[in-house]
């Protein structure tokens, strides 16, 4: 399928329903990271029915990695940001051009979409700023799995608990769970093939409304992304799988050509 029938299909998608809800980016019982320190962040201002967000990161320096559930009507990515009230120096503001969801992208399944921003890469060389504010994370290598036990971190902006919520960018550092877990928690059957398990039930740590899209990062790479969890923010919540996802992103950012400038 071309690119434009792909969006076009992503934006018929049904809405997602039901009790469990999608984490939009916001964290409970984390800290605030130093600023510019998760420099492959990514806040994506997104325009539906109403103002909603989301998190990302950069994978390429034209590719955006975050949730599908995240798309809008239009979504602004904006990196190098770590107060996003504030108009920082090191900001930019980019304004995405085409959607690449998943193609069996359903509300909860294979929640994974990548933004392109073809502009960017000659954005960022002109202001040579793709090693300050802004950097690539990195993905996974095929095998490179994440396990029960792990200690992952999940950032963030957002609510930091039921009431309270920050425009600065925050981090949690949660626990990998046994399928089993979520296969209890979620009435929906959890896929452990393409979804992780994420957050000890028995910790105050979670990621809330706010922080879908956002990259579950264990030892520098990217291992889940952000997608749904429970309604009042307890864990576990449900991440996607990058290293399940792997063949399909290789292919599709391999359609595209990095344009780098002469
Ligand atoms: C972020 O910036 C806004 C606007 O300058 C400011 O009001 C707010 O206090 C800042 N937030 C934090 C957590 O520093
Ligand atoms: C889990 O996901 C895999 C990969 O998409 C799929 O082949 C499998 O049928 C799914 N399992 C269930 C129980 O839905
Ligand atoms: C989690 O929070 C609840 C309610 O605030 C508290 O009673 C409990 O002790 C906390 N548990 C941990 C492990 O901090």
């Amino acid at each position: 399928m071309q690119p434009l029938l792909l969006l076009l299909a992503f934006l018929l998608a049904p809405k997602a329903q039901a009790a469990e809800i999608f984490l939009a980016v916001k964290i409970i019982g984390g800290h605030e990271v130093k600023p510019h320190s998760r420099p492959y962040m990514a806040f994506l201002r997104i325009r539906i029915s109403d103002r909603k967000r989301c998190g990302g990161f950069l994978v390429r320096e034209d590719f955006v990695l975050t949730a599908a559930h995240c798309w809008g009507r239009s979504i602004t990515v904006i990196l190098g940001a770590h107060n996003i009230s504030k108009h920082e120096r090191t900001q930019e503001v980019i304004p995405m051009k085409t959607a690449i969801s998943h193609p069996n992208y359903h509300p909860k399944v294979n929640d994974i979409v990548l933004l392109q921003t073809p502009v960017l890469y000659l954005q960022l060389q002109r202001k040579a700023m793709l090693t300050a504010a802004m950097s690539l994370l990195r993905l996974p290598k095929r095998g490179e799995q994440v396990k029960p036990g792990m200690v992952c971190r999940v950032a963030g902006g957002g609510r930091l608990d039921l009431s309270t919520s920050t425009d600065t960018l925050h981090e949690v550092e949660l626990e990998i769970q046994q399928d089993e877990q979520c296969i209890s928690c979620y009435r929906r059957g959890y896929n452990g093939t393409t979804e992780i398990c994420v957050g000890d039930p028995e910790m105050n740590q979670s990621t809330f409304k706010g922080d879908s899209g956002g990259p579950l990062m264990c030892v520098h790479m990217a291992q889940g992304i952000v997608s749904f969890g429970n309604k009042y923010g307890k864990t576990p919540h449900i991440e996607m799988k990058i290293s399940s996802f792997l063949p399909w992103i290789e292919r599709t950012m391999r359609r595209f050509q990095l344009q780098r400038p002469d």
